[in-house]
C-alpha cells in the first residue's frame, strides 16, 4: 500500500476517533469462480504469504481480514522483536509466523466446514497488525461453483451466491471481480454477479488472472483495453504464482519480478504493460480509496464544524474571549479546547487545518 495514503488515512482515523466519530472505509471483496486466483490476488495486495491457495476448493469459509495499522516499535525503547502479527477472533494467541497463520486458517476451515469440500457461511476473522498496511477490511470468499462435490449440498450454487452477495451488495464495498484469462469472459460468473449489485460498474474492478495460461496465439488485449466489457475502473491483468511456483516456494518478490517481465516482453501487452500487473492493481486500489475519502470529506467537514461550534460555546462558558478571526485561529482554539478532553492536540489541530483551509 502507498505510504502517503496510509499516513493520510491514519491521521484522519485518529482525529475522528478523538472526536468520537469514525472514518468509514470501504470493504474490499474478491469474487470469482473456484480457482480463478482470488486468494492469490488478495495475498499480493496485502504483500504477505499467508492464505491457503491451490487447485480445487481451498477457500471454504469467508475470511474477513482486517488490516490494522500499527506504528513500528522503536528499537531503542522496545524489546519487541517483531513488527507484524496476526490475531484470530477464535483463538487467543498472537501469530508472528505467517506460515502458522495459513495452517490455522486451514485447521479452522476443517473444524467448521469439514474435511470433504463442504462450505460454511461462518466467517473466519483474522486481524493483521503491521506498520505497512492501511486500516482496511478485505474479504476472501469461496469460489462460485455449479456442480456439488464431496459434502456439498445439492443447492451449493445458490448457497455460495447468497454468501457472496452478502458481502458485495453493500454499497460501501469494492468488488474485485476475478476472471481467469483461459476461460471465456462471456462465462465469467464474477462479472455476472458483480453486475447484479453494481449495474453501472462503478465499484467493480475487473481482474484478469492467468494470462500466462492462455492458448498460444491468443491474447486478452481487447478485454484489458476495455473493448469487450465496460467497467469504469477497468480491467487489470495479472500473472500470479502457478501451482508449481507454490510447490517450489517461489517468493512474492520473485513472483512480482517475473510478472513485470511477462508484461514487458509480451508482444501483445508490451504497450499496456504499465497499466497491468499486481503493482498497478494496488495503485488503482489506492486511487479508489483516495476518491472514496474525497467523497466523504464534505460530510466530515460538516461534522467538524459542528464540533467546532460546540467547542466555541464551551470556551465561551469558561469566560474566554469570543472567537474572531480566520479558520486557522479557530482551529488553534479548538485544538486548545481539545487538550482538555482528549490529550491529543496535534492530531486534532492538524486535520482541522487541513479541513478549514
Ligand atoms: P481461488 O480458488 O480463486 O482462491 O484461487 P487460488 O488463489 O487458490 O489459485 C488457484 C490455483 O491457480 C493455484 O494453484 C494458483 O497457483 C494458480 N494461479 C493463480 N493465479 C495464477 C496465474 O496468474 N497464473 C498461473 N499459472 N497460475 C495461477
Ligand atoms: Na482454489
Ligand atoms: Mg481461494
Amino acid at each position: 500500500m502507498d505510504a502517503d495514503l496510509i499516513k493520510l488515512v491514519n491521521k484522519l482515523q485518529d482525529t475522528f476517533a478523538n472526536l468520537g466519530g469514525e472514518l468509514d472505509m470501504p470493504q474490499l471483496a474478491v469474487v470469482g469462480s473456484q480457482s480463478a486466483g482470488k486468494s492469490s490476488v488478495l495475498e499480493t495486495i496485502v504483500g504477505r504469504d499467508f492464505l491457503p491457495r491451490g487447485q480445487g476448493i481451498v477457500t471454504r469459509r469467508p475470511l474477513v481480514l482486517q488490516l490494522i495499522h500499527t506504528p513500528a516499535p522503536d528499537p531503542a525503547t522496545s524489546n519487541q522483536t517483531y513488527t507484524e502479527w496476526g490475531q484470530f477472533l477464535h483463538i487467543d494467541k498472537r501469530f508472528t509466523d505467517f506460515d502458522a497463520i495459513r495452517k490455522e486458517i486451514e485447521q479452522e476451515t476443517y473444524r467448521v466446514a469439514g474435511q470433504n469440500k463442504g462450505i460454511s457461511k461462518l466467517p473466519i476473522h483474522l486481524r493483521i497488525y503491521s506498520p505497512d498496511v492501511l486500516d482496511l477490511t478485505l474479504v476472501d470468499l469461496p469460489g462460485l461453483t455449479k456442480i456439488p462435490v464431496g459434502d456439498q449440498p445439492s443447492d451449493i450454487e445458490r448457497q455460495i451466491r447468497s454468501l457472496v452477495l452478502d458481502y458485495i451488495s453493500k454499497p460501501n464495498s469494492i468488488i474485485l471481480a476475478v476472471s481467469a484469462a483461459n476461460v471465456d469472459l462471456a462465462n465469467s460468473e464474477s462479472l455476472k454477479l458483480a453486475r447484479s449489485v453494481d449495474p453501472q460498474g462503478r465499484r467493480t474492478i475487473g481482474v484478469l488472472t492467468k494470462l500466462d495460461l492462455m492458448d498460444a496465439g491468443t491474447n486478452a488485449l481487447d478485454i484489458l483495453t476495455g473493448r469487450v466489457y465496460p467497467l469504469k475502473l477497468g480491467f487489470i491483468g495479472v500473472v500470479g504464482r502457478s501451482q508449481q511456483d507454490i510447490i517450489s516456494g517461489k517468493s512474492m518478490v520473485d513472483a512480482l519480478e517475473s510478472e513485470a517481465e511477462f508484461f514487458r516482453s509480451h508482444a501483445a501487452y508490451r504497450n499496456i504493460a504499465h497499466k497491468n500487473g499486481t503493482k498497478y492493481l494496488a495503485r488503482t486500489l489506492n486511487h479508489v480509496l483516495m476518491n472514496h475519502i474525497r467523497d466523504k470529506l464534505p460530510d466530515m467537514k460538516a461534522r467538524l464544524n459542528t464540533l467546532m461550534g460546540q467547542a466555541q460555546q464551551e470556551l465561551n462558558s469558561f469566560g474566554d474571549a469570543a472567537i474572531y478571526g480566520d479558520a486557522n485561529q479557530v482551529s488553534l482554539l479548538l485544538s486548545a479546547g481539545r487538550i482538555r478532553y482528549h490529550n491529543a492536540p496535534q492530531q486534532g489541530s492538524l486535520v482541522l487545518r487541513l479541513m478549514t483551509q
